[in-house]
């Protein structure tokens, strides 16, 4: 078949890469997406098994860092463009292990756009898409929003190493003039996210009635985002966004960490025929993160008037389709916290 683009999404096994993979191979049976992934803890094909005979998707493994690999397979598929997800994720991880972030984020990146500069050249309908995330900004107080032209002031390692990306990503387009662009989006939840983030943790604690460990005191605000409206506008940038400009992502759903553990709560024991206040009583305050950012919000107009992008699932809708899905997959969530899903690649790829 003649695909009118070959696109590499990295990253493509994880939580936000596999909802857009599904939505982008469903829209666009012209384009071939090819999933390259190193599957990490992270990266579990189980998330991708309803797609995975489609005749526009291919699996490689792939890891971003090591620039042999991403060559063999730009001359295998002479990728036309790339939709950058494939990161070390989580926050916490970077306060324990932050060489692995520098190493996966900042190199990984490096690689992908210098392979992109020598296969493309100077050719300009190709698109070097970098998803990133709003913590490069920093944390704000009580009051503000975070727009295209924040300053950047990240505070963890992975926050660090995602804006060192993203300024990568922009010295390519003014240097070299490589078509790229960025978005900056606020937290996602849904299903398929690994239970080591705030919601998925606490929909499986609560489900094996363990304790529910909230950071400091629980103010910290988070803009949640459906995570199939990310994938949303991930789309519309890539096929709309202007070159060289960023978007924020948002959600305006703005939570305090506790009001949205105690919603969860509730979700879970009315779901489960518990008594109410069941849960609630396990929520622990724990010691807090090392440097842990107040408060994050999105001033999101930009992609809202420019690209006509919004987001599609109401927060109520949206946190009960999640508690449903988990409770649905306890499967899934037993071997992602065992290990069992690396079972999956080695029966289906191996
Ligand atoms: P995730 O941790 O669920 O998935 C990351 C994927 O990257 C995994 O499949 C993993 O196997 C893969 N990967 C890791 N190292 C790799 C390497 N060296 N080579 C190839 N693949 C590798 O992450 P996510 O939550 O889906 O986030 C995806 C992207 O979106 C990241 O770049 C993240 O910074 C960004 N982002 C995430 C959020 C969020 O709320 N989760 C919000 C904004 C932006
Ligand atoms: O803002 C976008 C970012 O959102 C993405 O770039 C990151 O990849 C993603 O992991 C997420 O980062 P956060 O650090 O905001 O997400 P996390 O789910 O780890 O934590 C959300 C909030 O909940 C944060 O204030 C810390 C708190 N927390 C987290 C965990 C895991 C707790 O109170 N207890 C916990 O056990």
């Amino acid at each position: 078949m003649n695909f009118t683009k070959r696109i590499l999404v990295t990253g493509g096994a994880g939580f936000i890469g596999s909802h857009l993979l599904r939505l982008m191979v469903e829209k666009y049976p012209q384009y071939q997406l090819i999933n390259g992934d190193a599957l990490t803890y992270a990266g579990n094909l189980e998330n991708l098994s309803d797609i995975e005979s489609a005749p526009n998707y291919v699996f490689e493994k792939l890891d971003i860092t090591n620039a042999a690999q991403v060559g063999v397979i730009f001359s295998k598929y002479a990728c036309t463009d790339v939709i950058h997800l494939a990161a070390e994720s989580h926050v916490d991880r970077s306060i324990e292990n932050p060489l692995a972030f520098l190493t996966t984020n900042i190199i990984g990146t490096g690689v992908l756009l210098n392979q992109c500069r020598q296969s493309w050249n100077d050719d300009k309908s190709h698109l070097f898409y970098h998803v990133s995330t709003d913590e490069v900004y920093g944390s704000l107080g009580e009051t503000g929003y975070f727009t295209e032209s924040t300053s950047y002031d990240p505070r963890s390692p992975y926050s660090a190493s995602k804006a060192s990306s993203d300024h990568l990503v922009r010295a390519y387009y003014h240097t070299f003039q490589l078509p790229i662009v960025i978005s900056n989006c606020s937290n996602n939840y849904g299903p398929n996210q690994f239970p080591e983030k705030l919601i998925p943790l606490m929909i499986n604690n609560i489900l094996h009635e363990k304790a529910l460990p909230v950071y400091g005191d629980g103010t910290n605000v988070r803009d949640w985002l459906w995570v199939g409206d990310h994938a949303s506008a991930i789309d519309t940038i890539f096929h709309n966004g202007e070159l060289g400009e960023t978007y924020n992502v948002g959600g305006d759903n703005e939570m305090k960490n506790i009001d949205l553990v105690k919603m969860l709560c509730k979700l879970v024991d009315k779901k489960l025929g518990r008594a109410e206040g069941t849960s609630e009583k396990t929520i622990r305050f724990v010691e807090d993160r090392k440097g842990h950012d107040h408060r994050y919000a999105i001033d999101a107009s930009k992609i809202k008037h420019d690209l006509n992008w919004t987001p599609a699932v109401f927060p109520i809708e949206g946190f009960e389709k999640t508690v449903d899905w988990y409770l649905e997959n306890t499967k899934w969530l037993n071997n992602v916290t065992s290990g069992d899903y690396q079972e999956y690649y080695k029966k289906h790829y191996t």
